[in-house]
This record gives structure tokens, sequence and C-alpha cells, in this order.
């Protein structure tokens, strides 16, 4: 199996990703389960829509909730670029590569760009700048739940990760991670990074695009466990999806909830470095379950099969499962 070289010169400079934009069905059910168990902070909301940041991000937001009645799904992922400059080169490769970019007004953002990148991929808006806060760190009347210090990083499903992969490569993406199928060689999986650890976009194999999950970033385990026994607390004790347990090498402590919507978010353990260039990418195949998943059960089913759906996309690729309730 062999994948796309990294491009060392990107034509426009993401440096993460940054945010993600959820329809929710009850805006109210869906701030208390961010604020009062995850432990995130309300940088500013109105009545349909509220922003919400980790205690260690400074920029205005990593979570917009968006009040919608009817069912929930994603808007788009979010990632951040180094400059202005950067979203009209974007808007140019983007397009000439077949996709399309659109500059779009959002509240407490700079210059953004919705983009897509062809079919079975998912929307990704691109960002220049957002308004600065004081980060919340040091504040510790103002921390909550798990005390979630940032976003670090999402998974999409898609149908073609080898595919979905070579488009993000070409952006300067770059692998810390893959596995491949023991049989065919198929891509099946892979962590892609731009900031300086071992993931800003994970793509899998599956129906899509679809969000799997987003994941951010906790001090230690006793704010992973806070936040379970608070969710239990409050009656999302059966949102406690999966974990705490451990994937392998990049210090992969985590844990899966599930929001009032049924979107998935992980906490995570602050992950090692990966940011040399020799330093080469893990490569298992499908047969490597204690690589991946060390001890411990593997994932229950719902966690393999429930997603969220992007907003008016029909996921392509094969079946899908929704979520229905907690079990
Ligand atoms: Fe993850």
């Amino acid at each position: 199996m062999s994948i796309p070289s990294v491009v060392k010169n990107p034509p426009f400079n993401i440096t993460r990703s940054s945010h993600v934009r959820y329809f929710v069905t009850d805006l109210e059910t869906s701030l208390r389960f961010y604020t009062e168990i995850l432990g995130l902070v309300v940088s500013d909301q109105d009545s349909d829509t509220a922003y919400l940041r980790g205690i260690e991000e400074a920029c205005h937001h990593s979570v917009v909730l968006m009040r919608r009645r009817d069912t929930p799904a994603a808007e788009c992922v979010g990632m951040r670029v180094a400059s202005e400059d950067d979203l009209h080169r974007a808007q140019e490769h983007i397009i000439a590569a077949g996709g399309t970019a659109t500059f779009v007004e959002r509240p407490y953002q700079g210059p953004t760009l919705l983009t897509t990148f062809g079919e079975g991929t998912p929307p990704v808006e691109l960002c220049s700048s957002m308004p600065v806060l004081p980060r919340l760190l040091n504040n510790f009347p103002a921390q909550k739940g798990g005390r979630a210090l940032r976003l670090d990083h999402y998974q999409c499903v898609i149908p073609d990760v080898g595919a979905t992969a070579g488009k993000f490569m070409a952006l300067g993406f770059r692998p810390s991670k893959y596995t491949t199928h023991v049989d065919t060689g198929r891509l099946l999986s892979i962590f892609l990074t731009r900031k300086n650890n071992p993931h800003d976009l994970v793509l899998a194999q599956g129906a899509g695009p679809r969000l799997h999950h987003v994941a951010f970033i906790v001090s230690d385990l006793q704010a992973m466990f806070r936040a379970c026994d608070i969710a239990a607390n409050l009656g999302y004790g059966r949102h406690v999806e999966y974990g705490p347990g451990r994937h392998g090498p990049p210090n992969g402590i985590f844990t899966y909830f599930r929001d009032p919507d049924g979107n998935r978010i992980e906490f995570g353990l602050p992950p090692m470095q990966f940011m040399d260039p020799e330093d080469q990418p893990n490569v298992w195949d499908s047969t490597d379950g204690v690589s991946l998943v060390p001890w411990g059960d593997g994932p229950p089913q719902r966690w393999r099969e429930e997603m969220t759906l992007f907003d008016g996309i029909t996921p392509a690729g094969g079946t899908i499962a929704r979520w229905t309730s907690q079990r």
C-alpha cells in the first residue's frame, strides 16, 4: 500500500482543525450538556445560537450550537488558515481542483470560505481569524464538568479514504498513522495532521460523508472521570458510550460521549508530539486489534455505525444507522 507523498509547500496554509457547527433540536438541553458535563464555556449566545470554547482556548469558539426544530445535523467542520491571503489562494485552488469555495458571513469570525472537495467529502469552512477572549485555564471558579481544554481533531467517515486522503494531503496534511485491509491492502483509515500532534482530520471507511466524532483534550484522567460522574448525576449516564480506554501509541486514553442529539464527543489526554519531518507514520492492518485497542473490549456496535449527518448531504457508499435514544 502506498500513500501520496507529503506536500511540503502546499498551495495555502491550513494551520489546524478548529471548530464545528451543529444544528441542535433543543438548544437549552444541549447547552447544559456541553457546559455542565463537558465543561465548555459560553463565549456568546442569543436566542437561537450559542458559541462555546474550551477553557484553554482564547479564540472565540470551537463549537457553534444552532437551534433547529427538526432533524439534528452538522453544518460543517472548520479549519483555521494562517492569513486572509490564504483564503483567496484556497478559493482559487479548490475551484481549479473541481471543488466549491464560497465566502460566507459568520458572526465572530473573520473572512470565512465554505468549501467542498467533491462528492463523498465533508464540507469544511476555512477561517482566518476570530475575536480573542480571556483564557480561563487559571480561572478555576469558571471551570465545570470535564474542564475541556481545546478542540483537537475530528473524524469523518467517507466512502473512499484513499481518494479523500489524497485531496487533503495535496493541501499539506501529513499522515501520522494509517490502517489497511489485510487482504486487499486498501486504505481503511488515516490520521492526518497539520499541527504538532498526530491528528487534525481522521478519515475512516464507511458510508459518508458523516461526522463520527469531535475530540477535545482534557488535562487528566480525573477530569475525564468527573465528566462521566456528572453525566450520570444529570441523567446522561448512558450517554457515556465507550471508555475510558486506550487506543494505542499516541497516548490515546479516551472516553466517548453522545450529546443529547447523538453527536459523538471524544475526550482524550494530551497527545504525543508529532512534527519532525523524518518521523514516520504507524502502519497497521485490519487484523492488528491489539495495537488499535490494547486492552478491554472493542467499541460497541453503535460506535461503529451511528454518526452525525452533514446537513443536506445524503451519505453514499452503504447503509447508515441513526441515533434513536440512549441505550
Ligand atoms: Fe478521535
